[in-house]
């Protein structure tokens, strides 16, 4: 599996594939017991979630019509970070780092980018899945 933000193409596509199976029982390969599922409800377009799953922080975003999962732990020192709306990044409150909503840093004294988990949107739900990469 790839790691890579969900487009609002595939988001629709995903919808619509829903739709047009309502009451069927299909719906693509079974969703691991250890994936994280959502209602897209709870993430609704132009905001970020703060989702604790399995001990650990997520941040959820679902801006531009792009919905990433991302750690919601800084890679510097491990503080947890929170999203700023009017400056469009996620921050870190303990040494001031900042990252873009693509996990990417813009400064420091982070260095790595935030690990982003895979994700798809099938039948009104977000799907994290375990595993991973930093973008
Ligand atoms: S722990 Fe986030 S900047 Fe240091």
């Amino acid at each position: 599996m790839t790691s890579r933000p969900i487009d609002r193409r595939e988001a629709l596509g995903a919808l619509a594939a829903a739709l047009t199976t309502l009451g069927g029982c299909g719906g693509g390969p079974p969703i691991p017991k250890d994936a994280l599922v959502v209602s897209l409800e709870r993430v609704p377009a132009g905001s970020v979630v703060p989702i604790r799953w399995r001990e650990e922080p997520l941040l959820v975003l679902n801006l531009g019509g792009t919905i990433r999962a991302l750690s919601g732990t800084c890679t510097h020192e491990g503080c947890p970070l929170g999203w700023n709306p009017r400056q469009q990044l996620i921050r870190c409150p303990c040494h001031g780092s900042a990252f873009f909503p693509d996990g990417t840093v813009k400064s420091g004294p982070a260095q790595r980018p935030l690990r982003q988990y895979p994700a798809e949107v099938r039948k009104g739900k977000l799907i994290v899945f375990e595993g991973g990469t930093t973008s």
